[in-house]
């Protein structure tokens, strides 16, 4: 695959050609058959990165602190509440104060922009963590769980139920577009992606023979379909009010059991996780209590079905986030 991505931030799949994408993804298997192989990897020894999460995580965090000490690299995390990060101290100043410490910096957090701002002003790699608009290394697991699942992605139908507008939804829809895969969005229309987006993954659907569909029909949407994916109705970050609304517009989108085998016996579920499919957290029985509903996007059957492979995804958010530490700070390839 042969890629070079040494120094280069890692802060949306748009910046990235098919090759690269693909790149990471088989680096990302590499290394986690080194890993699962017992050889060390510590290819950027030495290294310090900071972690910047102005929304919570477990999955993220704990991949670039798992990925970080297999790399031999030092992370440093900085929490929601403890830095003076946007409250004292703007976007650009900080950067250019990390960046004199650290090798690279992950942000999670809100605005696409304050990243990209970041990463203007470091002078050493950033990656997103997650904003509201993009979620980029959880695609890389994505894409690559379903790579080990059915050997390539091109051609694959993906069809994601729900909430399209969002980081992960858009992220799914450029990833598909840039690798070849058919993807679909099924939701009532005001939750279809940005339409200036659409464009822009048309045109590289164009060039990649991916193909892009927008369905208000769940089971119309499903047929034939190898992955089905959901993710929470409401996003971190977004205002409690929301919740009335998006349980009534997007009930009608749950993924169930009958949904995936609609679908089809080839169909896997995934999920970016954490998801709401049964009472066993506290906004789930919030939410019940006020609503009367007792899963959210996916049922509880659906979740824990044998079509489920969520737990494969959040192992490999991991592989890949080392992946993407390892080429860009030490410029690793296979
Ligand atoms: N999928 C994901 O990003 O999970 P966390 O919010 O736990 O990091
Ligand atoms: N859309 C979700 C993804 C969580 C991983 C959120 O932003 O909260």
């Amino acid at each position: 695959m042969g890629i070079n991505l040494k120094g280069r931030s890692f802060l949306k799949l748009l910046d990235f050609t098919p090759e690269e994408i693909e790149g990471l993804i088989a680096l990302a298997g590499k290394l986690k058959a080194e890993k699962k192989a017992g050889t060390a990897h510590r290819l950027c020894e030495g290294m310090n990165v900071a972690l910047i999460f102005e929304k919570t995580s477990t999955r993220t965090r704990c991949s670039f602190e798992v990925a970080a000490a297999d790399l031999g690299i030092h992370p440093v995390y900085l929490d929601p509440s403890g830095s003076q990060i946007g409250k004292k101290e703007s976007i650009a100043d900080t950067a250019r104060v990390l960046g004199r410490m650290f090798d690279g910096i992950e942000y999670r957090g809100y605005g696409q922009s304050i990243v990209e701002e970041l990463a203007r002003y470091a002078g050493v790699p950033v990656w997103n963590g997650l904003t509201n608009e993009f979620h980029p290394t959880q695609i890389l697991a994505d894409f690559m769980t379903a790579e080990e699942r059915f050997g390539s992605l091109k051609g694959l139908k993906l069809v994601y139920m729900g909430d399209a507008r969002y980081n992960t939804g858009n992220s799914l829809m450029v990833g598909c577009a840039k690798t070849g895969m058919r993807f679909t969005a099924c939701a009532p229309e005001e939750y279809f992606p940005d339409p200036a987006l659409v464009k822009e993954c048309e045109r590289i659907a164009a060039g990649t023979g991916a193909s892009l569909s927008f369905d208000t029909d769940p089971e119309r949407a499903v047929k034939g379909a190898d992955v089905v994916y959901t993710d929470v109705w409401v996003s971190m970050g977004e205002p409690e009010e929301v919740w009335e609304k998006r349980i009534a517009d997007l009930t009608p989108y749950r993924v169930t059991g009958e949904l995936l085998d609609a679908a089809g016996p080839q169909s896997v579920f995934m999920h970016c996780l954490p998801s709401f499919h049964d009472l066993n957290t506290a906004i789930g029985r919030q939410i019940y209590e006020k609503y009367g509903i007792r899963c959210m996007e996916v049922t509880d059957e659906a979740f824990e079905s044998g079509h489920s492979i969520v737990f494969d995804e959040a192992e490999n958010r991991m592989h890949t986030i080392k992946a993407v530490m390892a080429a860009t700070l030490a410029g690793a390839s296979v």
